[in-house]
């Protein structure tokens, strides 16, 4: 294969900064778009410069003239849409979650493993430029033994964010009722657990938490903590809500920190989504003494969402598995279960012991009318 013939379909909220990376890449050709609400299709169409708009993701997944597909729809639609296109024979790329429980997931797996096509979950955080260094910076020995890594999340009040006025309300309303499984843990903070579980490159063996209900779909406060693999490396989440704090935004009026410290040294990443703190993006502190700024690193979050786009077609030209592969994503969702878990039963949690799905009490805050 010398370029990649790429579908998407759903084109809500999320897509345009996904889109993107597929969009600039010259070995891609973004031949169709697949939305069921045709007159955004046609638009968005034209705007981007695809030739071709689907409203029926059956008619997508039978055109012989697409390769792979970038699967962009609502979560809960994830495994039906994954299955589909296995059984079409096409390579797959999916958005996080993976899915809504971890028997769907297996079932996406087991489904593109038979029919021998590519699957991985776009996840932007693994493509995260100040995130991707500090993964760099604790392969290359900088801060020694890792031995603790601790992620923040912080949700402010309010932000001013041209992003985020510009969201459709649709794309809210499945994330608040029973067609998720639970809130912001689920939906968003997956980012932050797989980030941990990547830069801390093994699994989690038992997690301790408590989750409290905040306001909409939030869960905050909540603190976890977990053990990996290896005894001496732990790992903390944090997620909190400021609601009279102003949030510096471009996105979602939220930002992220994370910290990871070893033996000789640690690591700070200091913003994900946001941009709270005027301090560079990623600082080291050595063993002896000395600090590195690296203020020159892209940390805008548009280039961690390309990056995820560009990474699949790169892979995919050169016959290589894209990450997030199953296994990250399985225990991934496997973490943010055992998070809910844990606080439900006030007990330590192995992840790998969950195969179903598991809700916060008060899910969910807004059924579905009727
Ligand atoms: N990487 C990230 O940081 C990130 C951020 C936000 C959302 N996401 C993920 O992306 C996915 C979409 O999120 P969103 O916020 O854009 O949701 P959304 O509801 O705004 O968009 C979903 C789109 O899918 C369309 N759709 C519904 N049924 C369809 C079908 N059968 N065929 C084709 N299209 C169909 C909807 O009409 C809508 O346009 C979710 O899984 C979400 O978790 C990822």
């Amino acid at each position: 294969m010398d370029r990649l013939r790429l579908g998407i379909v759903g084109i809500g909220n999320i897509a345009p900064l996904n889109a993107q990376g597929y969009l600039d890449h010259p070995d891609c050709d973004v031949v169709a778009l697949c939305e069921p609400r045709e007159e955004k299709a046609v638009r968005v169409a034209e705007e981007w410069g695809v030739p071709k708009v689907y409203t029926d993701l059956d008619k997508l997944l039978a055109d012989d003239g697409i390769d792979a597909v970038e699967i962009l729809t609502p979560t809960h639609m994830h495994r039906d849409h994954v299955v589909a296109a296995a059984q079409a024979g096409k390579h797959i790329s999916c958005q996080k979650p993976i899915a809504n429980s971890v028997a769907e997931a297996r079932e996406m797996v087991e489904a593109a493993n038979k029919a021998g096509v590519v699957f991985r979950v776009s996840e932007c955080a693994l493509h995260y430029p100040p995130l991707i260094k500090a993964r760099e910076l604790i392969a290359g020995g900088a801060i020694g033994t890792p031995n603790m890594i601790r992620v923040k999340t912080l949700v402010g009040g309010h932000t001013n964010s041209t992003f985020g006025d510009s969201l459709e309300v649709e794309g809210y309303i499945w994330r608040f009722n029973e067609l998720s499984p639970a809130g912001h843990l689920f939906d968003d903070v997956w980012h932050k657990y797989a980030a941990a579980i990547w830069l801390g490159d093994q699994r989690i063996r038992s997690v301790q938490a408590v989750v409290r209900q905040g306001p909409l779909f939030f869960e905050a406060p909540t603190a976890a903590f977990w053990e990996y693999e290896r005894d001496d490396l732990l790992g903390l989440m944090e997620v909190t809500y400021a609601p009279n704090m102003f949030m510096r935004s471009e996105f979602f009026g939220a930002d992220e920190f994370f910290e990871i410290q070893g033996s000789d040294g640690f690591i700070w990443v200091t913003r994900y989504t946001g941009q709270m703190l005027d301090l560079p993006p990623l600082v080291l502190y050595r063993a002896d003494g000395s600090t590195t700024s690296f203020g020159d690193l892209d940390a805008s979050w548009t280039s961690a969402m390309s990056g995820a786009s560009k990474h699949f077609v790169d892979s995919m030209l050169a016959g290589t598995q894209p990450n997030m592969d199953a296994d990250l994503a399985i225990q991934t969702l496997q973490l943010v279960f055992a998070v809910y878990e844990a606080s439900n039963e006030r007990r330590p949690v192995d992840p790998a012991t969950i195969e179903g799905s598991v809700s916060p009490p008060w899910w969910p805050p807004y059924p579905s009318q009727g």
